[in-house]
Parts: structure tokens; sequence; C-alpha cells
């Protein structure tokens, strides 16, 4: 009798419940999506619901086949959307459908300071993930910029909170418009590549929730980022991919996250933590997105059968479970059972042109003396280019973010494409980096490679400097190993490959020198006074040659400012002075708090190499004096700060007016001002707009640790309008009641 009611019930529970029109609930896209889940939910049996959260491969993860819920896929990264690889390995899989168009470094996107720019860069690599049928793209990351070794910077969106909180939520809304889920990473306090797989991270609350959660916050509460990827790194001694503090009380009940957190992969070390510490999808287990491990272990996974056993056991609830699985079922009607999501398009002119675009507005036009720059190929007989990076190709390598590209301009291609005839153009190499990274799949020494003549290289590049009208370095970093690359930090402050030396000859043969740096990271410039024109035009992906060259000849004005300070020597960042870095292998204490950056700047009067917000424009742009629409404010009311700007140059361009806020007097201490706003506005030769920002309340607080609450204290707020962090051309303050 007891064998019948049981058939019965399994016949019951797993026949779908059809709708009037004969579709599941759970396939019914006129339903509401909480109803489809939990229609789904309660047809799946516990081995299926424990599958859907781990791997069944590298990049994807099980559906339900019996259902006809479709297995998910991801793909790195935050810059483009990575060639397939074979199922089980990190290798790819040489298909021939699958160049991608490489955008630029979210490092370059977040010095356009413009949040157009974000929303066409996300919608335009969402569009390229759909139609490589993608589900949920491995990026973007937003982690702070503590210290310029960090190997993976170029990923993230810069020093500041506030910037990166602004950039990043257009990105997420135009990839998720596409039915792909945003997988912002990686959360959180991984702001450095060495020892990361374990460091845990000390840092005071006030920083974590100040400097380190917003731009995440951000992404959750105004992106509506529908799956995170937690950190390798551990914060109060649990590994951020099954953290109490993090998940469940931060991200989960505080920000009331209703999306999946999908593990880094092979950053998850116990099935209990997993199970119970707030991790939703456990990915690439045994390897940790570089070394090689275990491979086809997907049922050993610790949410796989170890799982299922404590589950059976009793040691850990069902619900547990069924709570993952409601949120990834959530992302999966989001995305992979979306039924009125768009086709997307890949490899296009169009997709081209946008990464281009926002290359021409992050560029940033560090120091231009006697107007070097632009050029005028016209008047312009002999242009002399050297240095390897006006030649190295820089979507490839860099690790988990590297792409298999349909094309990449390099910087001596976009100038030979823009000058043609017009000049001759010559080029030496000057210095090379040796072949040594091991770590790309594609890495091979070519036969009897030999490493290159340093002095040989040299003295080839000063004799094409010597009689040219102009000489354009190109140097920087790459993507090699110490470089800017994950899995390893940068070893030193200084350019790479003798590049300082290089650049002090050239300047002694030709004054006429423009130093063109492609970077994702801050460099020392010991030779800053001996050459008249500095750019930094990071690694800006597929079009980077052709954006670089438009803005080299004037065809487009910089307007990037720097999304990070650029300090003289690598002791003046607080993360060395002050805090720990790289810790003791450990531990690693973040002592400086909450001044990171230009709020170390600002507090320790170092005088900088280049400033937060730092950008120079071809043209010139006058500030008159702010005003307030009162004096004085309490809390609900919003006080507006208008400034006019007055393009008072030649030529049309761009400029990003920053607003920073500071607290005379508070009971705790806090930097002398803070990034409360930013306008990027466009002006044509003597035109004048007047730009407005809105304070309110929000934009005055503190984390209070006592309360571990936000708050403001009444008295008097300076308010600083200006063109960068130290370039303040208007300060005007109230008093809040
Ligand atoms: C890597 C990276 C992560 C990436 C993942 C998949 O280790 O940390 O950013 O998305 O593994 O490649």
């Amino acid at each position: 009798m007891k064998k019948l009611f049981k058939l019965l019930a399994i016949i019951c529970l797993t026949t779908p419940v059809v709708a009037q029109n004969n579709t599941p609930v759970y396939l019914d896209s006129s339903k509401p999506i909480e109803q489809r889940i939990e229609d789904a939910l309660q047809r799946m049996t516990l081995e299926e619901k424990v599958k859907l959260c781990h791997a069944q491969s590298k990049f994807s993860s099980y559906g339900v086949p019996r259902l006809g819920i479709p297995e998910l896929w991801m793909s790195d990264g935050p810059h483009g959307i990575r060639e397939e690889v074979l199922w089980d390995e990190w290798k790819g899989a040489a298909w021939t459908s699958d160049s991608c168009i490489a955008f630029p470094a979210l490092t370059c996107l977040a010095a356009t300071w413009d949040v157009d720019m974000s929303a066409l860069y996300g919608k335009s690599i969402g569009e390229e993930a759909r139609y490589r049928g993608k589900d949920v793209l491995l990026g973007p990351g937003v982690n702070i910029y503590r210290t310029p070794l960090n190997g993976r910077n170029f990923e993230y969106m810069g020093e500041d909170p506030y910037l990166s909180s602004r950039m990043v939520v257009p990105y997420i809304k135009g990839v998720q418009q596409n039915g792909v889920a945003a997988c912002v990473k990686h959360f959180a306090l991984n702001n450095q590549e060495k020892y990361r797989g374990h460091i845990n991270v000390e840092v005071s609350d006030r920083a974590l929730y100040e400097i380190y959660l917003p731009a995440f916050k951000a992404a959750v509460m105004d992106g509506g980022a529908w799956s995170i990827m937690g950190a390798y790194n551990q914060y109060k001694g649990q590994h951020c991919c099954h953290n109490q503090y993090l998940l469940n009380d931060i991200l989960k009940k505080d920000w009331k996250f209703d999306g999946a957190v999908i593990s880094d992969w092979g950053g998850v070390h116990d099935t209990y933590q997993a199970a119970n510490y707030g991790l939703d999808l456990e990915m690439g287990t045994w390897t940790d997105g570089l070394s090689w491990g275990k491979t086809d272990a997907y049922s050993n996974y610790y949410l796989a059968n170890p799982l299922l056993e404590k589950i059976k056991s009793g040691e850990i609830k069902e619900e547990v479970v069924n709570d993952k699985v409601r949120r990834l079922l959530r992302m999966m009607f989001r995305t992979s059972m979306n039924t009125n999501k768009p086709w997307g398009s890949f490899g296009t002119e169009e997709h081209a042109l946008a990464g281009r675009a926002i290359a021409q507005n992050g560029i940033v036009l560090l120091k231009n003396d006697k107007d070097l720059l632009p050029i005028n190929p016209d008047k312009t007989k002999k242009i002399a280019v050297i240095g390897e990076n006006a030649v190295k190709i820089m979507t490839l390598g860099g690790g988990s973010s590297s792409l298999k590209v349909k094309y990449e301009v390099s910087p001596l291609e976009g100038l030979k494409n823009r000058i043609g005839n017009a000049a001759e153009i010559t080029y030496a190499t000057g210095y090379a980096s040796p072949l040594t990274d091991k770590r790309d799949p594609k890495y091979v020494v070519p036969e009897g490679y030999k490493a290159p003549d340093a002095e040989k290289l040299m003295k080839e590049a000063i004799d094409i400097a010597k009689d040219a009208d102009i000489v354009l370095f190109f140097g920087g970093l790459n993507k090699n190993e110490n470089q800017d690359s994950e899995g390893t930090d940068r070893l030193s402050y200084n350019l790479p490959y003798g590049q300082d030396k290089l650049i002090t000859e050239l300047a002694k043969v030709n004054k006429n020198i423009a130093v063109i740096i492609i970077s994702g990271n801050a460099v020392a410039m010991p030779w800053v006074k001996e050459v008249p024109s500095i750019m930094e035009a990071w690694f800006s992906g597929t079009e980077s040659g052709n954006a670089i060259a438009s803005v080299l000849v004037g065809d487009v004005n910089p307007s990037g400012k720097l999304p990070m300070t650029f300090a003289v020597k690598l002791e003046d960042y607080p993360a060395h002075l002050v805090g720990e870095y790289p810790g003791d292998s450990i531990n690693v204490k973040y002592n400086e708090g909450i001044f990171v950056g230009y709020r170390w700047m600002d507090k320790n009067k170092t005088k900088t190499l280049f400033p937060f917000g730092h950008g120079l424009s071809y043209t010139k742009f006058q500030y008159g004096k702010a005003t307030l629409s009162a004096p004085a404010m309490r809390d609900g009311d919003v006080l507006t700060v208008s400034i006019p700007v007055k393009n008072i140059g030649k030529v049309r361009g761009k400029e990003v007016v920053q607003l920073y806020i500071g607290d005379e007097k508070c009971s705790v201490e806090r930097p002398l001002k803070e990034l409360k706003g930013f306008k990027k506005i466009e002006l044509a030769p003597n035109e004048e707009k007047v730009v407005e920002f809105n304070i309110t309340l929000d934009d005055l607080k503190f984390y209070d640790e006592s309360v571990h609450d936000w708050k403001a204290e009444q008295g008097k707020f300076n308010v600083f309008v200006g063109a960068s962090s130290t370039d303040i051309r208007s300060a005007v303050n109230f008093t809040l009641q």
C-alpha cells in the first residue's frame, strides 16, 4: 500500500500542472516570474536542485533537462566576450566564429567620467554576449584602486567609490537589457593579486562601508545586478565566496539582493560554509582560474554530492538549497529562459566604433607644454614613432580578460591610417619586453628566439629621433606577468624594460617628444620635466590605434580625467606608507582606513605627479563663481550648486566639472573633500553653460561605526568645484542645521 501511495505521490508531483493554455506555469512567460519559480521548484527532485548549484563544465552550470530548463552559460570578461574554451579546460576550442570586438579596459571607461559612455559600453558588450549565447557576463569589476601594484587594476574603475558607483550602473543596465546577467566582481576587498587565493583582509567598518562597498551597493541597488561574483580572498576569516557577513548580512539582507552569488573559479573551500554563508553557484573548483587542477570533478564539488549527503543526513536543511535554486531560477527566467530577450549582434563595426568613442573620451592628456600636441600632419615632415607599445597587441593576455579579437589597430597602424603620406613616419622598437608569459595557452617561444640587444635597440631609436620633427614614444606596461595582469602584481612602480633611461636619452636628442603611456595603472615618471607632452591612453581595445591617432592629430579634443592618483613614488601611496602591502601572506591590514588615493594626498599634503580627476584639453575652460540655492540646509532639503563654465579657447571641447564636499568639523576624522558629483559638458569656443549639482543629506554622511549606520553632523560644509581634485576653481560653504 505504502509503495502505491509513494508512486502516486511521485506521479502527482512530477506531472506538470498545466495552465488553461496547456503550458506549465513555469514555462508560461505570461506568468509572473515569482510564480514560475515556485512552480518549477516544486517539480524538481532534490538531486536536480543540488545540481543547479554547481558547474557542469568550465563555464556552464546545469539546467534541468527533464523539465526543459536550459543550462546556464557564462563568459568572461569585462572588456569583451572571451573565446570559446573546451568543455573542461582553459584552452581555447579554436572556433572560427568567436573573434570579438575588444572594448577599452574599464580604467579607460572610468576615465571618460561619462555615464553615457558607460551605457554605450554595457549595451554593446551585452549585445556581443547575447549573440554568443552567453547568459552571464563575468564582469564588470569594481574593486577599489588601493595600490598601483595590483595587477588587475586595469579591469576596475579607479580609487574613488563615488566615481565607480556612478560609472558601473549604466554598464550593468546596458548588459542586462540584452537578457544577459552582469556578474559584478570581485565581492569584496580583492585589491591585490599577490596571495589573492586566501589573504585575509583586515579593514575598519568605516573604510569597508565608505570606500570598498559603495560600488557594489550601487551595482545592486541602483544597477539591479542579477548576479555578483565572490572574491578569492578572505574577510573576517571566511572566504568571500561563502561569507556570512558580506553575503548574508550585507548583500542579501541589508541590500535585499535577489540575484545569485557565483563563486570565483576555485574560490569555494567548504561545503557547510558554501551552503550556509550565502553562495548560490559553485564554479571552477580545483582551478584558481589560472593553474590546472582536477578535471571532470563536478560531482565532487563542495555543493555537489557532499551537499546532497548532508541534506539526506539532515545536517543541512533542504530549505537552504531551495533558496539557492530560487535565486538561480530567477536569474534563468531573466536570461536563458527569458523569451523576449533581443538577439544581440557580434563583431560589428557599430561595436568597434562604440569602443573607439569610449577610448577617445577616456584618453587623458596629462601634460602639453608649448602646445606640442596636436600634431598638424601638413606641417610635420617627419614623425619618429618609438616603443614596443606602438605595435604590441594588448587585447591578448592579462588573465581571464584576455580576448581573441576580430582585429586590433596598434598605435603605429592608427597613425599610418590617419596620416597616410602627409608626413614620413619612421619606427624603432626602442625597448622590448621578454617573451616570458607562460600562462597564456598561446605562449610559444619562436624557434631560435634571441632576447633583443637593449643597447642596439636604444641606438636605433636615438638615430631616428635625432632628425624627426616630433618623436612619439609609446611605452607603459603590458599584459605580461608582473605587469597589468591577473594572478600577479607589479614588482615596481617604474616603467619596465629600461624605458625611463630611453625616454631621457630621446629627450636629449629631440625636445619635441610626446610620451604616450599604454597602461592600466599609474607609473613613476622620473623624466616628467624632460618631456613637454604626456598622455595616458590606457588599454583601449580593438580600435585603440585609431582612437589614439585621432587625439594626437586633434580630430578629437582629449577630455579624459584620471580615475586614480598618479603619485611621484610608490611610498607616497598610503597602502605603502601606513597600510600593509602585500601583508604577511596570511593577513593584510588596511591601516590607512578611508584615506585612499586623493583622500590621503590631501590629508598628508602630498604633492602628486598628476592628481585624481586631472586631465587637460586642447582648449581652455574658465570657471565662474559657484553659488548656492541657500546658505543652509536641513534634512529633506536639496541644495543646488550652480557654476558657469566657459570655453575660452579656439576649439570645441569637453570638460568634466567636479564637485567635492568637505565636512569642516566632525566628531570623527574625515577627508578634506570627497567627490560627490561630476558632469561632463561640451562647449564650442566662447560658449558658456551653467552647470548645476544637487546636494542632499546623503552626500554629507559618514559611516558611524558606533551605531553601524550612516549619519551627518550639523555644522559647516565646504563645497569645492573644480577641474580636478587639486584644481579647485571655486569654493563656497553652507551650514547643515
Ligand atoms: C578568474 C577571475 C575571474 C574570472 C574567472 C573565470 O580567476 O578571478 O575574474 O571571471 O576566474 O575566468
